[in-house]
């Protein structure tokens, strides 16, 4: 069982969640995962690592509430317990001196984002964030990112905030630089993995994202996680989570994140009938 020591809602549907496990803090690293489960008869979650903290023994996840697992996440106070957290999990994103790295984050992904910037930054590239949301009141964790960024963008649906529009502008803003990024990273939602990789694609910049096909064990043994990488079979939970962006088949990928999609708002009209999910949290896949 793992404590928790904090649960809050930082943008609507958006939580951060603070959990005791000291033994995963002091193996972590950035783009790596845990698997949580809320109670003895829960289902596993993959859910990335945000942040931690080595000597209070603690990781911060960022989760999105979307159906029932993290709808009971989503009820947790301070003191309840897990009843399972496993990690580190995943293979660590590549961290090196690249050069200019434009790292590209929207939803929950702005939290998993956030160590890779710091490790990259401290490897001594320069890092343009971009954040991306439906609109500003969704975005979160600037004041950590103006810290280890040399430049925050942001995209926003409805203009409120930075360019206006969604991935598409992507173009724009990096035709707008002073040089080309030497590689992107992103992190978030299906779409916007998909529709950044098939702009850098056209650009020729090697791009990195980190997949969130449905995971069961975590380890490798139940394939419900296969994905088709440059052709060929992978795990995304021990091959990855990160991929090169131009070599994944999206088409395989969204079929397969649907698979379940009955089961899930079963479960979910059965766990949690009065539950609202808000409008301004929905990702944009
Ligand atoms: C390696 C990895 C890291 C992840 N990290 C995070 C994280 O840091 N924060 C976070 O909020 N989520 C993360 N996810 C996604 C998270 O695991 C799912 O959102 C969660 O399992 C949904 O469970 P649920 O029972 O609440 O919703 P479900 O009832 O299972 O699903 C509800 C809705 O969410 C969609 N959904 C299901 N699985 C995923 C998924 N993998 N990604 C996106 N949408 C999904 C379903 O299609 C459905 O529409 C990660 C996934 C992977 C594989
Ligand atoms: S989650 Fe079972 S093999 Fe990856």
């Amino acid at each position: 069982m793992n404590r928790v020591i904090r649960r809050e809602m930082i943008v609507p549907n958006m939580h951060v969640l603070v959990l005791e496990a000291p033994e995963i803090a002091t193996k972590v690293k950035p783009g790596q995962f845990v698997i949580v489960r809320h109670d003895d008869e829960g289902e596993r979650i993959p859910l990335s690592v945000a942040d931690w903290d080595e000597e209070k023994g603690t990781l911060t996840i960022v989760f999105m509430e979307v159906g029932a697992s993290t709808g009971q996440l989503a009820s947790l106070k301070a003191g309840d317990n897990v009843a399972t957290c496993v990690g580190p999990l995943g293979n660590p994103t590549e961290i090196a001196k690249f050069g200019t790295v434009m790292c590209v984050a929207g939803c929950y992904g702005i939290g998993s984002m956030y160590p890779v910037v710091r490790a990259l930054k401290e490897a001594g590239n320069r890092i343009i964030t971009v954040t991306e949301g439906r609109s500003s009141y969704l975005l979160y964790w600037t004041d950590r990112f103006v810290r280890v960024s040399d430049k925050i963008l942001n995209i926003t649906r409805d203009g409120s905030q930075g360019t206006k529009g969604h991935a598409s502008r992507l173009p724009d803003i990096i035709n707008g630089l002073p040089a080309r990024p030497d590689r992107v990273i992103v992190n978030g939602c299906t779409f916007l993995m998909a529709y950044t990789s098939e702009v850098t694609r056209q650009l020729g910049i090697p791009t990195v994202v980190n997949l969130n096909p449905i995971m069961t064990d975590g380890t490798g043994m139940c394939g419900v996680c296969r994905v088709t990488v440059a052709g060929q079979m992978k795990f995304a939970c021990v091959d990855g989570p990160e991929f090169s962006g131009h070599e994944v088949d999206w088409k395989e990928f969204l079929a397969r994140r649907k698979a379940y999609l009955e089961e899930e708002a079963l479960f979910f009209r059965h766990s949690a009938p009065n539950q609202i999910v808000h409008e301004g949290g929905k990702c944009h896949s």
